[in-house]
């Protein structure tokens, strides 16, 4: 069973690096034969413009920094990337990064890593291991604040008025971090407001399509939605095309809230089908070099590194998209 992961993880680490034209997948021992720094990245996979526009900007970022990337895409399984951390294990790489599918299920790997002297940097996503040994700092955004925010503007919209406000939401991957903490985050922010009510709440799996599926059942089977609430904004535009076909208008006869801010997102939110977006950046790259180039040398890392964000509402969007990157 080991064996055969660690063949796949192989397979998966030749043939993307191939694709970035980032190294092979040949064993360098520490740091590479030309002495690069050596980063294996274990990527979740590409289920949302959300995730392209971060593969696009760590790749960039390393080629930038002139780090040899080893890159895996794990096409959404907790397996695939386990296999790949084993695979950047036993090529000894210098730094491991990794944005985790889901929470709970990581020590022994990271153990693994710890026992093997590499330093592991989580990014974007964090995971539930009580250790925090095991991995030197986690970049990424607040999650929870990103449902507050989400909440919060909902509760503003609707200050004043008690009537009944029906909320449908589309979760992200059961059991990661962003859906965990969009949904927490959303419901502390509204609870405050009896009137405001989920009423049905699924998962969409961060997908276009999903978000598109989930919301025709939504439709079906819920009469009153006023409100949906996206956990981010490939699912909110799959549900628009589901509320379009139903003969309603998003934006007016359901109102919509998303997270992301990628530039589909934001020109929906300009054309008034989307109503508000609290952003997440995709753009960790940067940073995350930075970061692996100071565990690589030993130096001191702060434990948890925030990203910065904003929110977006219609006419914001229409200022911000002539410059947005993603
Ligand atoms: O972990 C970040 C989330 O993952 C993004 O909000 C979502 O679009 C992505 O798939």
């Amino acid at each position: 069973m080991r064996v055969k992961m660690m063949a796949a993880a192989v397979t998966g680490l030749l043939a993307v690096s191939a694709l970035a034209g980032c190294g092979g997948g040949d064993d360098k021992g520490s740091g590479g034969d030309d002495g690069k720094l050596v980063l294996g990245f274990s990527q979740v996979g590409a289920e949302s413009g959300w995730r392209t526009a971060n593969t696009k900007d760590i790749q960039a970022e390393a080629a930038a920094a002139g780090f040899e990337l080893k890159f895996s895409d794990a096409g959404g399984k907790q397996e695939q990337q386990i296999a790949a951390i084993r695979g950047f294990i036993t090529q000894k790489v210098d730094v491991i990064a990794f944005s985790p599918v889901v929470t709970s299920g990581w020590d022994a790997v990271l153990k693994e890593a710890k026992d093997a002297d590499i330093p592991v940097i989580l990014t974007d996503r964090a995971v539930d291991s009580q250790d925090t040994s095991l991995y030197k700092t986690f970049l990424g955004s607040d999650f929870v604040e990103e449902g507050k925010k989400a909440g919060n503007w909902l509760v503003k919209e609707y200050e004043g008025k008690n009537e009944p406000v029906n909320v449908v939401e589309l979760q992200g991957t059961t059991g990661s971090a962003p859906a965990i903490d969009r949904q927490k985050g959303f419901a502390e922010a509204i609870k405050a407001n009896p009137n405001i009510k989920i009423v049905k709440a699924q998962t969409g799996d961060f997908k276009r399509a999903d978000g598109k599926t989930v919301m025709e059942q939504f439709l079906q089977s819920t009469p009153d939605i006023d409100v949906l609430y996206a956990h981010n904004d490939d699912m909110g535009l799959g549900a628009i095309e589901a509320i379009e076909a139903a003969g309603k208008k998003p934006g007016k006869d359901i109102k919509i809230i998303t997270v992301d801010a990628v530039k589909d997102g934001m020109t929906a939110l300009a054309a008034g089908k989307i109503n508000y977006i609290v952003e997440c950046s995709p753009l960790l790259g940067k940073q995350l070099m930075d970061l692996a180039k100071k565990v690589k040398a030993g130096e001191d890392v702060p434990q948890r590194v925030l990203t910065e964000e904003t929110t977006f509402t219609p006419e914001q969007a229409k200022a911000a998209l002539p410059d947005r990157k993603y």
